[in-house]
């Protein structure tokens, strides 16, 4: 296992997969990764939905503008947000939480050596109907991002991103 530096500066969006299955094992390790992410008050307002079968994936591909790597992808993850279950019911911490969930998992991919990349699906209010639709999902929940999973198909360079600009000491 990858120490946590090297898996968070490897971790870079991988949009190309073999044709390879991720493990049941694998998929746990992802969801508990996952779920393991901080939440306002502990309300852990997220759900998951695992997706193997070809046809949905390639639904999903197809319908959504920039997830079209799902095609190829033995494994689709859609990170949900449920309001209801936020703190004081609110929309925002449902999704803050559940983007600290999707990153988790997206670095628990890299760790296990798997690829991933989140794809938005909101705010964007077209193609969260999109996934409601094709997954048969509530109208209360937010589908915040479909993560397509596999296997790399090469090998992706990791963006430098630090700027010492970006920081502020003491004061803006
Ligand atoms: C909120 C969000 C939405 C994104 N949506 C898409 C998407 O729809 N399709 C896609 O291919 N990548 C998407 N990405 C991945 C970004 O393009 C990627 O993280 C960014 O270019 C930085 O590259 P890196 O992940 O390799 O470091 C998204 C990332 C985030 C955080």
């Amino acid at each position: 296992m990858k120490s946590f530096f090297d898996t968070v500066f490897h971790r870079s969006s991988v949009r190309s997969f073999t044709s390879d299955p991720v493990t049941e094992e694998e998929v746990e390790s992802l969801l508990k990764a996952a779920m393991a992410a901080p939440s306002a008050v502990n309300r852990q307002p997220w759900e998951f939905i695992t997706i193997t079968d070809k046809g949905i994936l390639e639904k999903l591909a197809d319908r959504l503008p920039y997830a079209k790597m799902a095609k190829m992808a033995p494994l689709g993850i859609v990170v949900c947000a449920d309001p209801d279950l936020a703190h004081e019911g609110k929309i925002e911490y449902a999704v803050i939480d559940a983007a600290c969930a999707c990153e988790n998992l997206l670095l628990a991919a890299d760790a296990l050596g798997l690829g991933a990349v989140w794809t938005a699906v909101y705010p964007q209010p077209g193609r969260e109907a999109i996934v409601r639709d094709v997954l048969q999902m509530p109208q209360k929940i937010i589908p915040l991002a479909f993560i397509p999973i596999g296997r790399p198909r090469g090998e992706e360079r990791p963006k430098d991103k630090y700027k010492a600009e970006k920081v502020h000491r003491e004061k803006w």
